[in-house]
C-alpha cells in the first residue's frame, strides 16, 4: 500500500501514512500559465493506492483527481481508495429549478468510477441517509468527526452549553452532547441566500453560560454570527466555536470575529489556522476496516 499526498494537503497525507505505518511519495504538480495541471505520479506503484486529499476548492481538483486515478490504474494499481476528509458538491441534491445541475449524483457518479473505497467524515447529506446513495459503491464510508471533537471539548471546558445553529446540526450537537454530559439547544435557521440567513433561538438559558457553537462547516461564516449574535443578547458569557470543515471563505472569519466569537477552533480536515482536532486515527482506522 502507497499513500500518494498532494502539496496542498501533505501535513494531513503525512499524519495518515504515520498512522497507518505506510509509506508516502508526493504527486508532482504542475499548473500551466493557462491553469491547465500536469500531474506525475511515481511509476513503481503497488496495487493498492490511497489518494488523501480534502476537495474543498474543488473545482481544479477534480480534475487532478481524475488524473491521479487514471494515471495511477494505467501504472498498474489495481485498488484506489480515496481519503478526502471533506467531500464537495455533497449538498446540491436536488434541482432547486428547473435545468439545475444535480451535483451530487454527478460528482457521486464520477468518483465511484474512479475509486473502489472513498472516505469522508461528515459529508453534508440532506436527504439522503448513507453515502453510497451519492456515491454507488460498496465501500462509500462516512465517518464522523464527533468522538474526537467530543475529546477536544473535554480538554476546554469543565461545563458549556452546545448549540446547534440549525437542525441539520442537531446530529452532531446531540451526540457529543451526550458524550460529554453537557446540555444543548437548536437553533431554527432560514438560509435566504448565500450570506444571507435568519434564525431564532429556542427557548433556553444561555444567562452567563459559555456556549460553543458546532457546526459540520463554515463557509460564509453568516450562520456563526448570527447564532452568536443572538446567544450573547440571550446572555451568553463567552462564545466559541467548533467547526468539523473550515472552508472559511472570503470575509467570513473577519464577520465572525466582529459578531464576537471568542475562539474558532477546527478538525484539519481542511488546512487552516483553526484546524487542531486531527482526524488521522479516525481515518486510519477506516482504512484499516477496509482492508
Ligand atoms: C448548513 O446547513 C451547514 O450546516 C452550515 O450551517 C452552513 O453551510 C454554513 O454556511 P455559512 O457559513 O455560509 O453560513
Amino acid at each position: 500500500m502507497l499513500l500518494l499526498a498532494f502539496p496542498d494537503y501533505l501535513l494531513q497525507a503525512q499524519r495518515l501514512a504515520l498512522a497507518l505505518d505506510i509509506q508516502l511519495q508526493q504527486v508532482y504538480l504542475h499548473q500551466f500559465p493557462d491553469g491547465e495541471s500536469l500531474l506525475r505520479l511515481p511509476t513503481d506503484l503497488p496495487e493498492h493506492i490511497i489518494i488523501c486529499r480534502s476537495l474543498n476548492q474543488p473545482n481544479d481538483k477534480l480534475i487532478e483527481l481524475l488524473l491521479c486515478a487514471k494515471t495511477a490504474r494505467q501504472l498498474g494499481a489495481k485498488r484506489l481508495t480515496l481519503v478526502a476528509p471533506y467531500l464537495c458538491y455533497m449538498r446540491q441534491d436536488i434541482a432547486n429549478q428547473p435545468g439545475e445541475a444535480v451535483s451530487q449524483g454527478i460528482v457521486g457518479q464520477m468518483l465511484a468510477e474512479l475509486f473502489d473505497d472513498v472516505i469522508t467524515v461528515d459529508p453534508h447529506l440532506h436527504r439522503i441517509s448513507t453515502l453510497n446513495q451519492a456515491i454507488p459503491i460498496d465501500n462509500a464510508i462516512s465517518l464522523s468527526a464527533t468522538n474526537e471533537i467530543f475529546l477536544f471539548l473535554q480538554q476546554q471546558f469543565d461545563d458549556a452549553i452546545l448549540l446547534g445553529p440549525d437542525s441539520e446540526s442537531e446530529q452532531w450537537v446531540s451526540a457529543i452532547a451526550e458524550k460529554i454530559g453537557f446540555d444543548y439547544s437548536v437553533a431554527t435557521k432560514v438560509r435566504r441566500g448565500d450570506t444571507q440567513v435568519s434564525m431564532s433561538l429556542a427557548e433556553f438559558d444561555f444567562q452567563d453560560k459559555p456556549v460553543v457553537i458546532i457546526d459540520d462547516m463554515a463557509s460564509t461564516g453568516r450562520t456563526l454570527a448570527k447564532a452568536t449574535n443572538l446567544a450573547l443578547a440571550a446572555g451568553a458569557k463567552q462564545v466559541f466555536a467548533v467547526i468539523t470543515h473550515p472552508l472559511f471563505c472570503d470575509d467570513a472569519e473577519a464577520h465572525i470575529r466582529q459578531a464576537g466569537v471568542q475562539k474558532t477552533w477546527s478538525t484539519d480536515s481542511i488546512s487552516h489556522s483553526s484546524a487542531c482536532i486531527y482526524l488521522d486515527k479516525l481515518l486510519a482506522q477506516a482504512v484499516r476496516n477496509i482492508l
